[in-house]
């Protein structure tokens, strides 16, 4: 027989979910700028896992760090000490103001995606929470709203002015695909990843500290950059106007403008490229985009240009770029499938990892976005 305190509980139930975490191909710093993405989803993501309470608490735990976090649901963000709970508390936070009422409940992320390894740890993470949720209470959210809301809730809650790449990855991924997203229109299509190309994520054992303020100054920059060239946003800029207009900006400015608007370029030609085989011309736009990074943008660091210069002389390295925010992170290394093993072992030797753990450079494939 129930104790009494049992006996009128609903009977628990229980869900799942999961989120990839993802690379950026090409299209660095463009989605916030409403420009044009191509990434991939990876094989490595977080899993929300647990049950409904019959108290409206919400729990959290990582036995990854060791933590576990009580807070109410009416006040979920309130005197919250946990970064890491922020990027789940917050997602919850966005569902409440979009009118739906997760009641109380407890889950355990679990997973293999390293925070601060430039992979979307944060995006996976709210993904896979508003997905447990979602599953818990029976609840219908289409895709890219899903998206979007999770973008919204590392905005306002987390504070970074990040922009769609990494929630619409994480979510629209597709084994054998990259994703071309259109941040202006939101237009998602699938490009076909070539079967004989193989990519190669190298951590430069810096955490990217996107929360540190240089992404969101260089995201302040883009918008100076747009005010003095009368535009709505960077995307109404083309490389060639920029070039002639250039002058009216100062250089800081000019230089971020130019990748922004470069960037864009390269995205549209990688997709040619990739639709037409050319797996040649879709390195050498990975290599010109890190130069534009490292030039123009500066969200490069020196440990990411020597992981670069390391890769490109390799036999069946065909590009290599930093991925994601940069300012630390990771590079991106596109190979021959059938050299890729030698090269992640290369870029192992070189930076003194001997194989396995968190930082030691990984082979992935374009895999299935959140489940
Ligand atoms: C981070 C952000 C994304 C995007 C990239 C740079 O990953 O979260 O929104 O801006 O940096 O392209």
């Amino acid at each position: 027989m129930p104790t009494r305190g049992e006996a009128y509980l609903l009977p628990m139930s229980t869900a799942a979910a999961y989120a990839p975490g993802r690379v950026e191909l090409l299209g660095n710093h463009t989605d916030y700028n409403q420009g044009l993405v191509l990434a991939a989803a990876i094989d490595r993501g977080l899993t929300v896992s647990g049950r409904s309470r019959a108290d409206a608490t919400a729990v959290l735990a990582s036995a990854a760090l060791g933590r576990r976090v009580e807070v109410p649901l009416d006040a979920v963000l309130e005197q919250l000490d946990d970064a890491w709970a922020s990027y789940s508390l917050g997602v919850v936070r966005e569902l409440q103001a979009a009118g739906f009422a997760p009641g109380g409940f407890e889950a355990e992320i679990a997973g293999e995606l390293p925070p601060g390894g430039g992979l979307s740890s944060s995006a996976a993470l709210e993904v896979a929470t508003a997905l447990f949720l979602a599953k818990l209470h029976g609840w219908d959210l289409a895709p890219m709203a899903l998206a979007k809301l999770c973008h919204r809730a590392e905005n306002e809650f987390v504070g970074v002015q990040s922009g769609l790449l990494d929630q619409a990855t994480s979510v629209f991924g597709r084994e054998g695909h990259a994703v071309f997203l259109d941040c202006r229109s939101e237009e998602i299509r699938l490009v076909p990843f070539p079967p004989d190309l193989a990519l190669i994520i190298a951590p430069s054992g810096e955490p990217h500290a996107l929360v540190a303020g240089e992404y969101n100054a260089r995201r302040a920059e883009c918008t100076a950059a747009a005010a003095v060239l009368g535009v709505a946003s960077l995307r109404d800029i083309t490389p060639e106007e920029l070039r002639r207009r250039g002058d009216a900006l100062p250089d800081i400015l000019r230089r971020r403008a130019l990748h922004v608007a470069e960037e864009n370029a390269r995205v549209a030609e990688a997709v040619a490229a990739m639709e037409r085989g050319d797996a040649e011309a879709f390195g050498a736009l990975m290599f010109a985009s890190h130069e534009s990074s490292r030039r123009n943008f500066e969200n490069s660091t020196p440990a990411l240009d020597r992981l670069v210069e390391r890769a490109r002389p390799l036999p069946g390295v065909l590009g290599a770029r930093l991925t994601g925010g940069g300012f630390g992170g990771s590079i991106l290394v596109l190979a021959a499938a059938d050299r890729a093993d030698e090269v992640a072992q290369e870029l192992r030797n070189a930076s003194g990892h001997a194989g396995g753990g968190g930082s030691a450079p990984f082979l992935t494939v374009p895999s299935d976005g959140a489940r």
